[in-house]
């Protein structure tokens, strides 16, 4: 499955139009049951992103986001439990806080903020999960290829 999905992202851009590479962070309770969801009901979403699951959004360091970009990613995605559901009371909480910190840190260091994005997804919501990856893909595919901060990197 992830194979065929893998040569369909490729020839999709060796055909020459631009797709995009992301990453999305997952807490394992929530977003990543509804990942499952949208898969399991064969609803149908671009196959952009990769996901790295992790018990919780808490547990999220920023420097997974930054060596994300520096790996060759031109979006992140982070999404977990909505407020009140994290299944550690909350890490979903300590997330948001640390995110928008974050964002100051990515202007600082050059990279474009609209290419990380943040939400909450239920086990629940496939539907939204779909909605999420496509909005997302969608956006930094209109930004192109994230070479700023590649660049930026390899001059270091
Ligand atoms: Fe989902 Fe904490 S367990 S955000």
């Amino acid at each position: 499955m992830s194979t065929q999905t893998e040569s369909k992202h490729e020839s999709a851009g060796a055909a020459g139009g631009f797709e995009p590479k992301i990453t999305a962070f997952v807490c394992n309770w929530c977003t990543y049951a509804g990942a499952d969801l949208a898969g399991t009901s064969r609803l149908k979403y671009q196959s952009n992103v990769r996901v790295v699951k992790l018990p919780c959004t808490g547990r999220i360091d920023p420097h997974f986001i930054i060596k994300a970009f520096e790996n060759g990613a031109d979006g992140v995605l982070v999404s977990g439990c909505h407020p009140g559901d994290c299944h550690y009371t909350s890490g979903n909480y300590h997330a948001r806080r640390r995110f928008t910190m974050f964002r100051a840190m990515m202007e600082f260091l050059g990279l474009d903020m609209d290419r990380l994005q943040f939400s909450w997804v239920s086990a629940a919501e496939g539907g939204k999960w779909t909605k999420v990856v496509d909005d997302v893909t969608n956006k930094v595919r209109n930004l192109g290829p994230n070479t700023k901060y590649r660049e930026l990197c390899e001059n270091d």
